[in-house]
């Protein structure tokens, strides 16, 4: 075993016994019961049952570990977390596939049902009602996904971190869903006609038409970020604090619209046009947009100095968590409850912050842990765990 490995599991047994089993499942928060799989990534069929509390998911490399996390994403946002398109998920030589979940939840389960087929449209129906609009799905199931990647958001491009922000706000409000997939069409196209722009009056149309599609849209995104951040902010500094010992971690909302504190949706309005026809020139001579959310960051502060430019490995992994542990209670903040999807982390964290991060999960209700590393199963039973052995497109709980 490698000492990667052997770390690994050791945090598993210790994160366990660590989580306090009463805690779990006592709020009625939703969570998922049972998950079925039909031609989705190397999963001919699957059917399988979770517990409530703690999940523990392990197998060789290439088993189907993170395939599962990554169905239970399509039955939470109708995509995939691993940013894969539709047809790649696909079993190779299939047609479609098949993900159905039965959520617990308050009052009642719901069934989830999705299905695609190559070059037709993905359909989704709860309780066997088909859903018109993917925005209408929002809410049945909400999940905060962990990836080894992350371990890293606060170092690399804004991109990532603006998806941390977007996931969060797309699962709380379905307004927010449907104005940030409006956008990414708006921008898309004007672009185009950015790219493709001639000085006359015609390409002018084109463009002006698509701008004001673009502020449209644009300001709910910019104005629902920025109403989000505090709020992040809040729980992202007191999880560091936690994990850290330390109270200096702050988040800030850099946008490239020039909001000088313009937060209501009105006035980021008015900013957002005076940021672009400030670059009026600019754009038409580059040809694409400069100003918009798309071009946002999500900034991350340690003792007020950017963390990006100066942090150590160690004190990106404890952001990195904090920043996760904060968008799982912002998920879970009336309580509705949130599944931690933990993919493959725990080898690349030490043990004081792996053991941090698992306990805190734990009290949020439901997650599932991939590791490559069997945890001892004398552990289990004690702990409150569900344990699962997953072997080539098959999963078994031991
Ligand atoms: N569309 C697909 N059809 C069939 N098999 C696939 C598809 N996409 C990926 N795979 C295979 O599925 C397996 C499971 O992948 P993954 O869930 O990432 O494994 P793990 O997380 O356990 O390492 C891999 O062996 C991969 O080659
Ligand atoms: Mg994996």
């Amino acid at each position: 075993m490698s000492p990667h490995a052997a770390q690994a599991q050791h945090l598993i047994c210790t994160a366990a016994e660590r989580v306090d089993k009463d805690r779990v499942g006592e709020k009625n928060a939703v969570w998922l019961r049972r998950l079925r799989l039909s031609n989705f990534r190397n999963y001919e069929s699957l059917d399988v049952e979770f517990a409530p509390g703690l999940n523990f998911l392990y197998g060789p490399n290439g088993s189907g570990k993170t395939s599962v996390l990554e169905a239970i994403s399509y039955l939470a946002v109708a995509r995939s977390l691993r940013s894969s398109a539709d047809s790649e998920v696909v079993r190779w030589g299939e047609d479609g596939f098949g993900i159905g979940g039965d959520v617990e939840g308050d009052a009642k389960s719901r069934r989830i049902v999705l299905r695609f087929t190559r070059g037709g449209p993905k359909e989704v129906a709860v309780d066997g009602e088909s859903i018109a609009r993917l925005a209408d799905l929002v809410g049945h199931l909400r999940v905060a996904w962990f990836s080894p990647e992350d371990t890293w958001i606060t170092k690399g491009g804004p991109e990532a971190r603006r998806r941390l922000v977007d996931m969060t706000l797309c699962q709380i409000d379905a307004a927010y869903l449907t104005a940030l997939g409006n956008y990414k069409r708006a921008l898309r196209q004007r672009n185009e006609a950015l790219l493709g722009w001639t000085p006359d009056e015609e390409s002018d149309r084109v463009v002006d038409a698509w701008t004001e599609k673009v502020i449209d849209y644009g300001s709910r995104v910019v104005a629902g970020r920025a109403a989000l951040l505090p709020r992040l902010d809040e729980a992202v500094s007191r999880f560091h604090g936690a994990i850290s010992g330390e109270d200096d971690l702050s988040l800030g909302y850099r946008s490239s619209v020039p909001l000088e504190g313009a937060v209501d949706e009105e006035a980021v309005r008015k900013r957002f046009v005076f940021g672009l026809e400030s670059c009026r020139e600019d754009e038409r001579r580059r040809g694409f947009t400069l100003v918009g959310p798309h071009r946002d960051d999500l900034e991350v502060r340690l003792g007020g100095r950017l963390l990006r430019t100066f942090g150590s490995q160690g004190q990106h992994r404890t952001a990195a968590i904090a920043l996760k542990l904060g968008e799982a209670a912002i998920l879970d903040s009336d309580d509705q409850g949130v599944v931690v999807l933990l993919d493959d982390v725990l080898s690349e964290l030490d043990e004081r912050r792996g053991v941090a991060l698992v306990s805190h999960i734990g009290s949020h209700g439901q997650a599932l842990v991939t590791s490559t590393t069997r945890a001892p199963g004398s552990v289990a039973p004690d702990a409150g765990a569900a344990f699962f052995l997953v072997d080539d497109g098959e999963v078994v709980r031991q």
